[in-house]
């Protein structure tokens, strides 16, 4: 069974993802986290990222991997360093990159291809699993996931005015939504749950309702 989560920045996918992952007991492989991984070796290597064949090189040179819920970069564990705002934007510049976007989906099809998993990201229902057996696309206004992305960021202790921050997702959805690469968008028969007005809880019962009613 695979479960694809798309949505816009901040709109809740990997919190509910990951709740639901421990409810059914399967795996939860966050996609957003490797586009992460890849922009944060390009930040590291300062390598020129409009230079494919600078690209290619790292992509060939490059190891990303879960293990017990962590990413690694090269063996090296990166939760933390892929959470900054610099690599938030680089992240959704080099996504647009078909060849980085090839050698990562070749990496989300690997590892799911062999167990039950849930995926969250931009393209899982359109691109990497249009046969999914369950697909959601999470969304809510430009607002209400930028002030979850305030509220985030103040708990990690980092102070970034409201207006940059809804700015920045505003930023980040017209890249994500624009590009000619697999670009975010609902898949023809995906479910859609605006979470504006509902929280992660309620967001987690509607899915688990669905999939148990659809199992
Ligand atoms: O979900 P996130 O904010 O961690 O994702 C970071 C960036 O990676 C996002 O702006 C676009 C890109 N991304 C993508 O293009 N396709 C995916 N499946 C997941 C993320």
């Amino acid at each position: 069974m695979i479960i694809a989560i798309d949505g816009p920045a901040g709109a809740g996918k990997s919190s509910a993802a990951k709740k639901l992952s421990k409810k059914l007991e399967i795996e939860y492989i966050d996609t957003g986290a490797m586009y992460r991984a890849f922009a944060y070796k390009v930040l590291k290597s300062k390598c020129d990222y409009n230079n494919i064949s600078e690209i290619k090189k790292l992509l060939s040179t490059t190891k990303i991997n879960f293990n017990n819920g962590h990413i690694f970069l090269d063996g090296e564990k990166i939760d933390l360093q892929i959470r900054t705002n610099e690599v938030s934007k680089l992240s959704s510049q080099i996504a647009t990159i078909k060849e980085v976007r090839k050698n990562l989906v070749d990496i989300q099809r690997n590892i799911a291809n062999s167990k039950d998993a849930i995926l969250d990201g931009r393209d899982i229902g359109t691109h990497v699993f249009p046969d999914a057996s369950f697909k959601f696309f999470l969304t809510a206004s430009p607002e209400a996931r930028g002030k979850r992305r305030h509220l985030e960021l103040k708990s990690k202790g980092v102070n970034e005015k409201l207006e940059n921050v809804i700015n920045d997702i505003k930023k980040r959805d017209f890249n994500d939504s624009t590009r000619d690469v697999s670009p975010l968008k609902p898949a023809e028969n995906a479910i859609i749950i605006d979470t504006t007005n509902i929280n992660l809880n309620e967001v987690v019962k509607l899915m688990t309702e669905i999939i148990l009613e659809g199992k």
